[in-house]
């Protein structure tokens, strides 16, 4: 879809389809531009469409103007207004005009800017709203659209937002085709060329193999990766453009997670393709940082396996020691998450970094505490939660703080070695932070659980059933603060 910025007005846009955006009961919103829409509008509101959140229809224009129909979007109450109403109107509004074989479509976006919101929000919605996943469809859908005009009078100021919406959005859609794409094609060593095709002048990449990791005593990440033939890969991407210390951002990269001996029911399996969402989100952020050639420092890490249950897996009870040296007793092969993330942290540790955050589908406690609504978020650090939690509601990929109580140290006592990977049920999700607490120590650090929201079973506004690509925005939109 590609996104033009126009500054003429609306009755003169020759289109297929004219948005017009609507708050909750206001019929008049457009009746300077011509009386014959006017009249519609009116005739409508009295009865089907009221501006309502999320509510459309599409009615035929009148002859006199250029758009051919009119589709008319709610927005809802005006005092309730705010960008997320914009982004769900536009992904509603957009993929309703794709369904319907619209190819040439345009916004009036003076009712939007009158709110002091901006109509970049509105591509926004819409860019990540349209996106498909049909790499293994032997018949593609038709209905695509090419343009989306933008009528606006500001045209220069919104091109430089464009560039950014349109960046961060490529990064969304790179990070949802890796998660939706399954594990027979998303190996580690697949996840390692799309981070080397990444590769450009200010992005460096390397990928460690396995024998490099044993080099580094990282046994942890390679107990998970004993029970695969294929061979575990951790993936080190580097962008500079800041003298001080770096910020490390670490995504869990399971490509496949079946619980290894502790093997997971065979009810829902599949989706523990998406195991590696984390991973693809640090991607898309890497990606987007080198494109936008963002002021930061900034170093991404994969640490990306398999976690089968093959001849040579990694029994429970069995003891395993980590990059730092501490020895992890594996009360459960299923909580392999933390192991790979033990150790990519205490790799991190080696830059130095002023930051490390984690992203990781860690729990399945997070979405019996948080539903699909929410990132839970744990860390040593306020500052950076609240700057994380700004960056949250901004974009909407919501978080929500959950403690890292000292008590919970009791929980993770081994009888045999410094630490278990698992305590059971109570405290799942707090538990597991804590766990990653104790290879982080005193470097701060932020731990993202994204396990309630990686992935979505029904079609939201502007996140089509299946992977979300969530962290990529919030990520890139606190990165944006942090310069
Ligand atoms: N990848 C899973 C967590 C998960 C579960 C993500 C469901 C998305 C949906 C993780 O590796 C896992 O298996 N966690 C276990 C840990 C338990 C054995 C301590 C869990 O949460 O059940
Ligand atoms: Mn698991
Ligand atoms: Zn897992």
């Amino acid at each position: 879809m590609n996104i033009y910025i126009k500054n003429i007005t609306e009755v003169n846009c020759v289109c297929d389809a004219l948005i017009l955006p609507f708050t909750e009961g206001d019929s008049g919103l457009y009746d300077h531009l011509d009386s014959n829409i006017s009249g519609l509008v009116k005739k409508l509101f009295s009865k089907e469409f009221r501006g309502k959140q999320n509510d459309l229809i599409l009615i035929p224009a009148p002859e006199n103007i250029k758009p051919e129909r009119l589709l008319l979007v709610g927005l809802g109450k005006k005092e309730e207004l705010s960008n997320e109403h914009i982004r769900q109107a536009a992904g509603k509004a957009v993929v309703y005009l794709r369904d319907r074989g619209m190819k040439n479509i345009a916004l009036s976006s003076h009712v939007i800017s009158s709110y002091n919101l901006s109509p970049i929000d509105f591509i926004e919605g819409a860019l990540l709203g349209v996106y498909t996943f049909e790499k293994y469809l032997t018949e593609k859908n038709n209905n695509k659209i090419d343009r989306l005009t933008l009528l606006s009078g500001d045209v220069k100021k919104l091109k430089d937002d464009l560039h950014w919406t349109e960046t961060i959005a490529t990064s969304v859609c790179l990070a949802r085709d890796l998660i939706n794409t399954p594990s027979n094609d998303m190996t580690p060593a697949q996840l390692a060329s799309t981070a080397l095709s990444l590769r450009n002048n200010n992005l460096k990449v390397k990928v460690l193999e396995k024998k490099d990791m044993q080099k580094l005593g990282m046994g942890a990440l390679l107990s998970v990766a004993k029970g695969s033939h294929e061979p575990p890969k951790f993936i080190v991407l580097e962008y500079k453009d800041a003298k001080d210390s770096p910020v490390v951002i670490i995504g869990k990269s399971v490509t496949f997670d079946s619980g290894g001996l502790s093997l997971k029911p065979a009810d829902g399996m599949e989706r523990m393709k998406d195991d590696m969402s984390g991973g693809a989100a640090v991607l898309g952020i890497m990606k987007a940082v080198s494109e936008m050639k963002m002021p930061v420092y900034l170093i991404g890490i994969l640490p990306a396996t398999e976690n089968l249950p093959g001849g040579s897996a990694t029994k429970p009870g069995d003891v395993v020691k980590s990059i730092d040296g501490k020895t992890i007793e594996i009360i459960n092969t299923d909580a392999e998450g933390r192991l790979i993330l033990a150790d990519a942290i205490g790799y991190a540790k080696r830059f130095n970094p002023k930051a490390i955050i984690d992203i990781a589908t860690l729990t399945g406690a997070c979405s019996i505490a948080l539903g699909n609504e929410a990132i839970a978020m744990m860390g040593n650090q306020r500052e950076l939660m609240d700057k994380i939690k700004k960056a949250a509601d901004k974009t909407y990929e919501r978080v929500w703080e959950m403690p890292l109580f000292k008590e919970y140290k009791e929980y993770l006592k081994s009888d045999i070695a410094d630490l278990k990977n698992n305590s059971g049920k109570s405290g799942a999700l707090v538990t597991s932070a804590y766990f990653l607490y104790e290879f982080a120590g005193n470097i701060p650090w932020v731990h993202l659980d994204i396990a309630g929201t990686a992935w979505t079973e029904k079609d939201r506004p502007y996140i089509p059933k299946g992977a979300s690509g969530i962290g990529v925005r919030l990520i890139l939109n606190l990165i944006k603060e942090l310069k």
